[in-house]
């Protein structure tokens, strides 16, 4: 077995390749003059390849990048090419919200198999049935609620683990049920057209407490500005944001320490400054069970 990376997320593969103690090959990456992309593996690959690519932004290049490498890794010698995504991209569109839209991550994970994807691995996607659905290849969804749980055990005054919005109760509770510690979620609503987030009036007893708030992604950071807000407004006694993927578009981090947040911890599935926690570990349990 060998572990093949790109540029993406080359501190999580190296990880990810000691852990399985199997040695890391790195893809030669370029862009043509005129934007085009290049992969090259250096060299002839034995037995089954693990190529990990995480499709942060720049999202459509990465993408791009990672149907190439497929092929590639596949015709370098690969018996078996296990296709590891640490972010996927274009997961939050999984159904068509409006008439007209299409099924984004029905296209994405369509296109991996095509390319030539022998299994599929990826970290808290955003809806666990779309790998269901779209994929006819054994495939993982890992989830990193122990090593999130784990980061905050102990540090915690009267901790209440709360959910941005109803989709992601199952990730507080199961955190939540590690700590020790009670568990609520916010009822949000995204308007579809102006994409505006609004919180609906909630009673939740947040007084004095330590309040983790815990989500799948922060991209703009407004979700949780807005729960952190609202629950220092309720008499909080702190707030700590956590996330799998952070994204953190438009100047998210300012917003929300400016909103009162103390602590902003993400995995490395996108290298961050917040990418506190790693996910190497459940990765490599989820490669040995499906190999
Ligand atoms: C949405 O359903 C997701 O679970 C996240 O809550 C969302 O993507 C976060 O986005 P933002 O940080 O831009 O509010």
């Amino acid at each position: 077995m060998t572990v093949i990376a790109t540029g993406s997320s080359l501190g999580l593969a190296a990880k990810l390749a000691r852990t399985l103690s199997q040695d890391l090959i790195i893809i030669e990456e370029k862009s043509f003059p005129d934007g085009e992309k290049y992969v090259r593996v250096p060299q002839k690959i034995k037995g089954k390849a693990i190529l990990v690519h995480s499709t942060h932004p720049p999202q459509d290049e990465r993408f791009i990048q990672l149907l190439l490498a497929i092929d590639a890794v596949k015709n370098s010698g690969a018996s078996k090419v296990v296709v590891v995504v640490p972010y996927l991209a274009y997961a939050r569109q999984d159904k068509r919200f409006m008439e007209g839209e299409p099924i984004s991550i029905g296209v994405i994970l369509r296109s991996l198999q095509v390319a030539g994807a022998d299994a599929f691995i990826t970290v808290d996607v955003h809806n666990p049935s779309s790998l269901d659905e779209w994929l006819n290849i054994p495939h993982l969804n890992v989830l990193p609620i122990v090593q999130l749980a784990e980061y905050f055990k102990g540090t915690l005054h009267q901790p209440l683990v709360l959910a941005p919005d109803k989709g992601a109760i199952h990730r507080a509770r199961a955190i939540a049920e590690l700590l020790k510690a009670s568990y609520d979620y916010l009822e949000k609503r995204r308007d579809r057209t102006t994409g505006e987030l609004s919180l609906l009036p909630k009673n939740i007893e947040v007084e004095g407490k330590d309040v983790l708030i815990v989500d799948d992604i922060i991209s703009t950071g407004s979700t949780l500005m807005l729960a952190a807000k609202s629950v220092l407004m309720n008499g909080a006694k702190r707030v700590h944001a956590a996330c799998t993927h952070a994204i953190l578009a438009s100047s998210a981090l300012d917003k929300l320490y400016n909103a009162g947040v103390s602590d902003i911890v993400a995995t490395d599935t996108i290298p961050s400054p917040t990418s506190k926690i790693s996910v190497a570990e459940p990765l490599a349990n989820a490669v040995s069970s499906l190999l």
